[in-house]
């Protein structure tokens, strides 16, 4: 366990004291636009810390960033990881005390389509990060936010434990399996004897409100209830660990709060949901019409491309409940739930999930998707 983690009945806390940690606390976040970086921007705003954000233009239009006005509540570098002099000119004027590494290509089929660009931002990236890091004399956590999908996958009912090989499948996976073992050759080559925790988190699929990326199967069915379609799923069968994006965005500030206390902590850890909440993505969307109110079959979908995508993915979480009493607080059926919730606010507040939608502008035009993602933060580090 780890010492002082701040934890009531065994479980970690997200109280009041941590997010006093992050007051004022000089936070630097790569792909801050895209749909992780937005919910943690929203979090890290409500405790007040000083957030920079590094990041290519967000990836999808609308966009959960600009929806929260992010560009008012960080102060934003628009560029590429891949260009390392960019990124070190946004440290040396932030100069960050943690930094939290999620900019990426983060999808698999168009890592199959563009693997070169998508091994370019994963390890490149990486290794640009990692640098400006090494070049810092401000930066005392780094955290690299990896995936579930960096481990050898034997299509075995058991979960991954950290130890295990890491040898993604697709370009896309393995591309993140490398970024691992850059991160693991900076911590040894540099970072050894120094005051920097260096980390990895290897999170699930996540869904949530927010989220318009293609071929990801909550802004599917989101699309479809718009339009009154019934949803396509490719593979209804494939289990993965289904958690609320909450989940990860909490995981990771707490291994950055935690390790930041005590480097020793510093390390990778798998953050998943229990097992029970691993389910066949044809459930995730029968629940999903069940919240929704929908009554419509959904269809099995053959595109003309259809590259090989793991069927069952599953990860132990042992090492991060016993280091720091992290569990997951929400069910996938709670996780659906706020989905919907999200979701449905944002439609009626004038919003769309149609592509290149213009989303309501002005004072409070979407003030009500602020006050429901407010509110769904504050149930979250509640419990309930
Ligand atoms: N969403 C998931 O289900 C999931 C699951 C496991 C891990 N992850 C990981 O979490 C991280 C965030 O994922 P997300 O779902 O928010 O993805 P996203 O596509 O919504 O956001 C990606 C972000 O990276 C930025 N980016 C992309 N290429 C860049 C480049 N070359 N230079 C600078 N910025 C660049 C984008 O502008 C955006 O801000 C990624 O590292 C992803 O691999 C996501």
């Amino acid at each position: 366990m780890g010492k002082d983690c701040s934890q009531q009945n065994g479980i970690y806390s997200f109280g009041p004291g941590f997010m006093n940690f992050y007051k004022g606390r000089r936070v630097f976040i790569t792909g801050i636009t895209g749909f992780k970086g937005s919910w943690m921007l929203k979090v890290l705003s409500l405790a007040g810390a000083a957030v920079t954000g590094y990041s290519l233009e967000p990836p999808t239009d609308p966009s959960l960033f600009d929806i929260i006005g992010g560009n008012e509540l960080c102060r934003l570098y628009t560029g590429d990881v891949r260009d390392l002099g960019g990124l070190k000119k946004a440290f040396d004027e932030s100069k960050p005390e943690i930094v939290i590494h999620m900019a990426a290509q983060p999808l698999v089929r168009e890592s199959y389509r563009n693997p070169v660009l998508t091994y370019g931002t994963n390890v490149m990236g990486t290794v640009n990060v990692l640098e400006c890091v090494r070049l810092s004399g401000t930066v005392k956590v780094f955290l690299n936010v990896t995936t579930d999908k960096v481990y050898r996958n034997l299509e075995r009912a058991e979960g991954y434990k950290e130890d295990e090989v890491l040898d993604g499948f697709d370009p896309y996976s393995n591309s993140k399996s490398c970024s691992e073992l850059v991160t693991a050759s900076y911590r040894r080559s540099f970072f050894d004897g120094k005051d920097v925790a260096v980390s990895t988190a290897r999170a699930g699929n996540v869904i949530g409100g927010g989220d318009f990326a293609k071929d990801r199967i909550i802004p599917d069915c989101v699309r479809a209830a718009e339009l009154g379609d019934p949803v396509g799923i490719r593979n209804p069968h494939s289990v993965r660990p289904y958690q609320h994006v909450l989940e990860p965005v909490f995981a990771y500030l707490m291994i950055a709060k935690e390790t930041f206390e005590h480097k020793e902590l510093a390390a990778s850890y798998n953050v998943g949901p229990y097992d029970t909440d691993c389910v066949e993505t044809g459930t995730l969307v029968n629940t999903f019409n069940g919240f929704w109110g929908i009554n419509r079959e959904s269809y099995p979908q053959n595109p003309d491309f259809n590259p090989h995508e793991a069927g069952l993915l599953r990860l132990n979480c042992d090492k991060i409940r016993q280091t720091f009493g992290w569990t997951p607080r929400w069910s996938y059926r709670e996780a659906v739930k706020a989905s919907v919730e999200w979701s449905k606010v944002y439609l009626e507040c004038g919003g769309s999930f149609k592509e290149d939608s213009d989303i309501p502008r002005g004072p409070g035009a979407l003030g009500d998707v602020s006050e429901v993602m407010e509110k769904q933060i504050a149930e979250y580090r509640s419990g309930n």
